[in-house]
């Protein structure tokens, strides 16, 4: 089937989620948490994501911008950190995430050859606006979709039923990209034709389903989309 619309996820897929904590380690006068700052980074990312699937499958959602401040939390009491400046620095970063490098080129060369593109995140919306805003793709973005309409993250298919709902489209027209291999593997059990953006180097997720492309950024994104089967 031709793809018609390629969605991506947003935190770790357009946006370096890392970039928060290697900014705030480069400030003066923060040289204890420089010594410490990409284990607290990795820590803060997967208590962030545990926090979504727990409350899950615990039927206790909440918005994302509180399992981000909670995976922060825990991540400098692991560090033996207790510095409200610095947490108040790392959070007000967080809103404003660079985009990779690849992202804005990207985006609009699949506006040029015609698809619809939206983001399908675990983001709030006013935290994805900000993302967006300072990334300045808001104009290559036909939707920003946030699981906030549906009440429950991912892997949960009634997220990944907002792209249909918005687009009008089938799964299989869809190109889903995530760099989350978890997230990669449920958009492929969902239906989507689904790129894994694996930038670490990290092994595939032993789960029932795997992504039919595996890419190391984001740079092919508009080929892949054109070539699909
Ligand atoms: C998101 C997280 C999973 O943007 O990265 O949904």
């Amino acid at each position: 089937m031709p793809i018609t619309t390629c969605i991506f996820d947003a935190y770790g897929t357009l946006f370096d989620v890392a970039a928060a904590a290697r900014l705030a380690a480069q400030e003066p006068g923060r040289e204890v948490f420089a010594s410490k700052w990409s284990q607290i980074a990795q820590d803060w990312r997967l208590k962030q994501l545990q926090y979504t699937w727990l409350r899950a499958v615990a039927d206790a959602h909440t918005d994302f911008w509180k399992v981000t401040q909670d995976g922060l939390d825990y991540a400098l009491e692991a560090a033996g950190l207790d510095d409200p400046e610095l947490r108040e620095r790392l959070l007000s970063l967080y809103w404003e995430l660079s985009a990779y490098p690849e992202v804005p080129a990207m985006l609009a060369a699949l506006k040029d050859a015609g698809l619809q593109t939206g983001i399908l995140s675990n983001g709030s919306p006013d935290m994805l606006q900000g993302a967006v805003d300072s990334a300045g793709i808001e104009d290559v973005l036909d939707a920003v979709l946030s699981v906030q309409d549906v009440g429950v993250f991912k892997p949960h298919r009634s997220v990944y039923d907002l792209v249909g709902k918005r687009f009008g489209c089938t799964p299989d027209e869809v190109l889903f990209v995530s760099s989350n291999g978890w997230d990669a593997a449920n958009g492929a059990g969902y239906g989507f034709y689904t790129a894994w953006v694996n930038r670490a180097g990290e092994p595939m997720d032993r789960l029932p389903w795997k992504p039919q492309l595996v890419m190391s950024d984001l740079t092919g994104i508009p080929a892949a989309a054109k070539a699909a089967p």
